[in-house]
């Protein structure tokens, strides 16, 4: 929560005061080189040639101008030993002006030189710098309000990027310019912001000294020096008497040769000239040794008698004195030399770059939020599920893996555009008595685990089994079943749901639905028994014959990673997509692969049917040969030779794709898979024997990348368990890889094979991360290391109060691997340590995220 008003502030003073920052901040890299800027400009009148000779002193100097320039007064004269530099002079300013003009004088001749290019763009960009170009005062409280803006900004970035490991340089400071989109310009916009963080605490602390009073007076106050007033003003005219008599020239030979008797090494000095020669001259300078050019001596001296009146010596300053003096050189750079005013430059000019990226951020975010807001109001979610919503229709669905949620998508959004009022909702998130509020309910659901419901609707199961009654009498339902036939019980959930709902009264508009593998044909029987209710769903248009996610992939690499093993062989692959960069994905993305048959088999059944492979055939629309078609084919049980080319191929059916779980995230430069090989009587499994025997390292694979919501990572930095066995290690590891990279340590990994000699999967990178840090704790359960059989499911009950305790804290729940044996272990585990409503808790908070298999 705290998190979150910090985050909302630092958007909006970004979005807000961040662009005024950002031409401050430019200018500010202009004004830093004033000086060369003005001297390119102008050559030879900030510097003249160097020559062999003396130059004149304060007094000659004078003399020309006056000569050159009668009638105008000189109130100031800055002179350097550098050599060829010249003096600059101020002049008093006319009548009813401010300021002066300030020019410079030759040094050896005393002539005034022309004017400098620039000067008057310098003075604009300064008052803009300082003042935003607005009255003295009102820009000062407007500059004072943007310092503090800019600290805020910069304590509040500081706060909201602190890495998980503090400790990691890298973690603060690297660029990584793998990334992409969105990731790359958070990357540059944090990682540049703690590069320049200290330039921007300077330079706010230092710019609200000028900018805002009670902090100057409370600075100069704590340094002990809380002026009441300038000492002395320019021209010496507030010296509290005022000559009345004759005008007297000033005469600056005296005070000059005073002023060299005591600093004959000065580096330079500014004399500010009285209007009397009667009246002090006051001198500003900088000793030989000056640490910057605010450490300044001041004198005060009498130019008729050469008379030193006052004499305060930097070096004699008080820590106060010279900490105020430092606050100048300190904003500028200067205080470190040339590097330092580069360093701050290029800081200043860092301002615009974070604008730019927070704005795009920014932007981002708010066109993700429309999109997300459009989506809603196409779908016309029209509020709370427990809301009476008479006269409306309830689509509601139960999915594990995401296709239940996309066909209820796409139903309601249908539905809704053929002008009906359609409700979507989670059956999660409905109850039987929220069920009362809509007369007619259609239902999509998914079957997980052995005829059971997807994690997210168990807590619906188990209360649609307690309601009891006709509570249901008015509603009319409909369900389409999800499932796969090779499952004993199929579609199982869609029918408890059926008949769920038959007990609570309810009614069928029509027979349940069951739809195998995502069928087109049974999903267009939905449709038109929802088409004779005059409700349009369309689903049949949701898989069109040739699905555009399909990508061409290409397998990169390939590892065995448990040789030796009792059990099966498990690969490590790396597949990279064949064109363009690598799609994003999140943690817990499954891999849908279609497999296909090794050519030695192919060429064998050619040879038995005396057909040649390469012949031209066209297979589901699409040009193809014989053998190509037949490697993706579920193979004919007993082959005929009497069929030609052509017709074998128009009795085929294509073969089932496979499910892989994600390893890797975009970042690692690969989508990485484990894959377990399956070993049959007659042979290796078809994915599993394509992917880690047949194809060779090169091979193209047709795969599709699909999130997987129901083990997607969750929002936040809360601490994470994750539980798995075997070849689930690939969906723990890919969460783990980017909860690592984003610096999230509170992980807790329980992971079980037969062996730790053999089946220490990615063992190394384990071991690194919990030596790191990164793996708070790692839990090992390796079954046949002892006579006794262990599984993760004991360890997990073995550190139950940890469990407890982590859970408390928030964390969210991850397994990963066998559904048979490890999955339903750890469940009962659960509901051991938790009790059932515990469990049933967890997982209504969706935090207890399965990939199961
Ligand atoms: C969500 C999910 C994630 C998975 N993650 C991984 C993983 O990370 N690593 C891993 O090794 N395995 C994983 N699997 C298992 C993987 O999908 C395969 O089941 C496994 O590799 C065996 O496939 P096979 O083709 O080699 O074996 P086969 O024995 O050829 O087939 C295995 C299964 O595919 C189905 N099948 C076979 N033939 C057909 C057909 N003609 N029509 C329809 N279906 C058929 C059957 O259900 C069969 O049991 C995951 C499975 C799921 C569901
Ligand atoms: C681990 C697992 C177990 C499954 N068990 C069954 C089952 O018992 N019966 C069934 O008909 N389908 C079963 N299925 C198939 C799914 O129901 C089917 O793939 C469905 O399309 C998934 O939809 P979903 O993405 O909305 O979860 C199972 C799938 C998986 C991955």
């Amino acid at each position: 929560m705290f998190k979150k008003i910090w985050f909302q502030l630092h958007w909006f003073i970004g979005i807000t005061a961040g662009t005024v920052l950002m031409t401050i901040g430019a200018t500010g890299a202009m004004l830093a080189f004033r000086e060369e800027i003005m001297d390119a400009l102008s050559p030879g009148v900030i510097h003249v040639q160097v020559r062999q000779q003396q130059t004149l002193t304060p007094q000659q100097i004078l003399e020309q101008l006056r000569t050159a320039e009668p009638g105008r007064r000189v109130t100031t004269m800055s002179l350097s030993t550098e050599p060829g530099a010249s003096v600059r002079v101020v002049f008093a300013p006319p009548p009813g002006e401010r300021r002066g003009q300030a020019r410079y004088a030759d040094p050896y001749t005393g002539a005034l030189l022309a004017p400098v290019t620039g000067q008057e763009f310098f003075e604009i960009i300064e008052r803009f710098h300082r003042w935003l170009l607005l009255p003295t005062e009102i820009g000062k409280i407007v500059l004072g309000t943007l310092v503090l803006c800019l600290l805020t900004l910069a304590l509040s970035g500081l706060y909201l990027r602190w890495p998980r490991r503090p400790l990691s340089l890298r973690a603060w400071l690297r660029l990584d310019f793998q990334l992409q989109g969105r990731s790359f310009l958070w990357n540059l916009h944090s990682v540049v912001g703690t590069w320049s963080l200290v330039m921007y605490v300077i330079f706010a602390t230092t710019g609200a000294y000028w900018a805002l009073d009670w902090f100057k007076e409370g600075v100069n106050t704590l340094a002990g020096e809380s002026r009441k007033g300038a000492p002395m003003q320019r021209g010496g005219k507030g010296n509290g008497k005022k000559d009345e008599g004759a005008p007297v020239p000033l005469e600056l030979t005296q005070a000059w040769q005073a002023f060299l008797s005591k600093a004959p090494d000065y580096q330079s000095a500014q004399l500010r000239l009285p209007e009397q020669g009667t009246q002090p001259v006051q001198i500003f300078f900088l000793g030989h040794d000056a640490p910057h050019e605010r450490a300044r001596s001041r004198m005060v001296v009498l130019p008729q008698s050469g008379e030193i009146k006052q004499l305060e010596r930097y070096e004699d300053k008080s820590t106060g004195a010279r900490f105020i003096a430092a606050i100048y050189p300190l904003h500028m750079g200067t205080y470190f030399g040339l590097p330092g005013r580069i360093i701050m430059a290029i800081a200043s000019l860092m301002m615009p770059l974070f604008g730019i990226t927070g704005w795009m951020l920014y932007l981002d975010r708010r066109r993700k939020k429309a999109a997300l807001r459009a989506e809603r109001a196409a779908l016309g979610e029209s509020g709370a599920a427990g809301a009476a919503n008479d006269g409306q229709l309830l689509v509601t669905y139960a999915s594990q893996t995401g296709q239940a949620e996309r066909l209820a998508l796409h139903t309601a959004a249908r539905l809704r555009r053929s002008g009906i009022a359609v409700t979507l909702q989670a059956l999660a998130q409905v109850t039987p008595e929220t069920l009362r509020h809509y007369p007619r309910i259609l239902v999509i659901a998914s079957t997980f685990g052995e005829g059971e419901a997807p994690d997210s609707a168990r807590g619906f199961e188990r209360r649609l089994r307690q309601a009891a009654g006709q509570s249901l009498a008015h509603v009319q339902y409909a369900v389409l079943a999800l499932g796969d036939r090779h499952y004993a019980s199929f579609c199982g959930f869609g029918h408890t749901l059926d008949h769920g709902l038959r007990q609570c009264g309810a009614r069928p508009l029509f027979p349940l639905v069951e739809v195998d593998r995502m069928d087109s044909t049974a999903l267009r029987k939905w449709d038109s028994q929802l088409a004779a209710q005059g409700l349009e769903a369309a689903l049949g248009d949701v898989l069109p014959a040739s699905d555009p996610d399909w990508q061409a992939w290409t397998l990169t690499d390939r590892l065995p990673l448990n040789t030796g093993s009792q059990g099966a062989p498990i690969f490590h692959l790396a597949l990279r997509i064949q064109d363009g960069p690598l799609p994003p994905w999140q943690a817990g993305a499954l891999l849908d692969v279609m497999p296909r048959h090794a050519p030695d088999r192919i060429a064998l059944l050619l040879q038995r049917l005396h057909l040649d492979g390469t012949t031209p055939v066209r297979y589901q629309g699409v040009q193809s040969t014989l053998a190509e078609v037949l490697a993706r084919s579920v193979l004919p049980l007993h082959p005929t030779t009497d069929s030609d080319a052509q017709s074998l191929a128009d009795q085929l059916q294509p073969l089932a794709l496979r499910t892989y779980s994600v390893g890797s995230v975009p970042q690692d430069g690969a989508l990485h898979l484990l894959v377990r090989q399956v070993r049959h009587e007659d042979g290796l499994g078809l994915a599993s024997g394509w992917l880690t025997e047949f194809a060779e390292i090169g091979a193209p694979l047709q795969v599709r990348l699909r999130e997987n919501p129901g083990f997607a990572p969750v929002e936040g930095d809360v601490p994470a368990i994750f539980i798995g066995n075997g070849s689930g290690m690939a969906g723990l590891r890919g969460h783990l890889r980017a909860r690592i990279q984003a610096g999230q340590r509170r992980n807790w990994l329980l992971f079980g094979e037969r062996n730790a000699r053999y089946d220490f999967l990615y063992q190394a990178e384990l071991e690194q991360w919990l030596q790191q840090g990164q793996l708070a704790r790692l839990d090992l359960a390796f079954s046949r290391d002892q006579a006794q059989r262990i599984y993760v499911q004991d360890r997990l009950r073995e550190a139950s109060a940890e469990l407890r305790q982590w859970l408390e804290q928030g964390a969210v729940l991850y397994v990963c691997g066998s559904l048979d044996g490890m999955a339903a272990g750890v469940d009962a585990v659960l509901g051991a340590v938790l009790g059932e409503a515990g469990l049933h808790e967890l997982i209504e908070q969706n935090r207890y995220r399965r990939d199961v298999y």
